[in-house]
């Protein structure tokens, strides 16, 4: 196999080449997609036309994936099914509990920040995509975090946020989570900069699940989170995916934020399949490390 890498947008996205997931990856292709992760969060590779167990053997390689809990359409507990297909084939219905789940992603996110040991990376497959719409768009959050004045930075480094489940989805809707999924998701504290461990690069940690900012009025720190975000979110840091069937895209949640575009739910159909790499103890060096997956 001889894998190509190609910059999209240099030092953010690339594309790679050459790969056929079906048949798994060697441990020299494996080197060079995951050093090209490195330079770039976010990865494209098209044509993979793949099942979840080969979507799950690839994602192994990184590390250890997330399970999720039951959303109801079977499948292994390493996918999660971003579907608006019901398990009885027909589409969600606008404003029901899935179409209302799924619209949580339209906001920029990093997957899993609520979580105390928040997500590594995510690779989406696009088992099926709408004709029009229904994109998806990342931004560059060491960018976001380079631009920013040094007094500015210094000032933010030493800040922590709470990220909150139901928090995000409660600005959603208030009765969407039962009080068990409530309880198995309490608030968390991750610092607002996040470092690679393996490039040194600082990002800007925030999103949708962020709350507020510890040791200031929540309204104040919902003002600087919302701040923070808009710049963040300019459009010249911003990569818009525009998906093909089979494309598989790969993102560093520590790096980027990315948020799902909005498409004609009552006409189409939108089937895409995720797993998401854990985090390691490397990845998060302010959470003691027995609670490390
Ligand atoms: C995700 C996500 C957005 C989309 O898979 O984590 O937020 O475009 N997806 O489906
Ligand atoms: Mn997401």
């Amino acid at each position: 196999m001889s894998v190509s890498v190609t910059r999209l947008q240099p030092d953010f996205v690339a594309e790679i080449g050459g790969l056929d997931l079906r048949r798994g990856t060697d441990d020299e292709t494996f080197d060079t997609v995951l050093a090209a992760f490195h330079e770039h969060p976010v990865l494209v590779f098209h044509d993979q036309n793949i099942g979840d167990a080969q979507q799950i053997a690839f994602s192994r390689r990184f590390g250890v994936l997330e399970r999720n809990v039951t959303d109801g359409l079977g499948g292994p507990p390493e996918i999660a099914n971003l579907s608006n297909v019901e398990a009885d084939g027909t589409l969600a219905v606008a404003g029901g509990d899935r179409d209302k789940f799924l619209s949580g992603n339209q906001n920029w996110h990093s997957d899993s920040s609520f979580k105390s040991v928040p997500a590594m990376a995510s690779i989406l497959s696009g088992r099926e995509v709408p004709p029009e719409g229904g994109g998806t768009e990342f931004t560059d959050m060491r960018a976001a975090w380079d631009a920013l004045p040094a007094d500015r930075q210094a000032e933010l480094e030493r800040r922590t946020a709470e990220h909150s489940f139901l928090y995000s989805q409660g600005k959603i809707s208030v009765d969407l989570m039962s009080e068990e999924e409530v309880a198995a998701v309490p608030p968390v504290h991750h610092p607002l900069v996040r470092i690679h461990p393996e490039t040194g690069r600082k990002a800007l940690y925030i999103g949708r699940h962020a709350s507020h900012i510890l040791g200031r009025p929540v309204a104040d720190g919902r003002a600087l989170l919302a701040e923070l975000l808009a710049e963040a979110t300019r459009p010249e840091l911003v990569y818009r995916h525009r998906w093909r069937q089979h494309d598989l895209v790969m993102w560093d949640n520590r790096m980027v934020l990315h948020r799902g575009r909005a498409w004609d739910g009552s006409r189409y159909a939108r089937v895409m399949h995720r797993t998401t790499i854990a985090g390691r103890a490397e990845d998060n060096p302010w959470i003691v490390e027995d609670k490390v997956a």
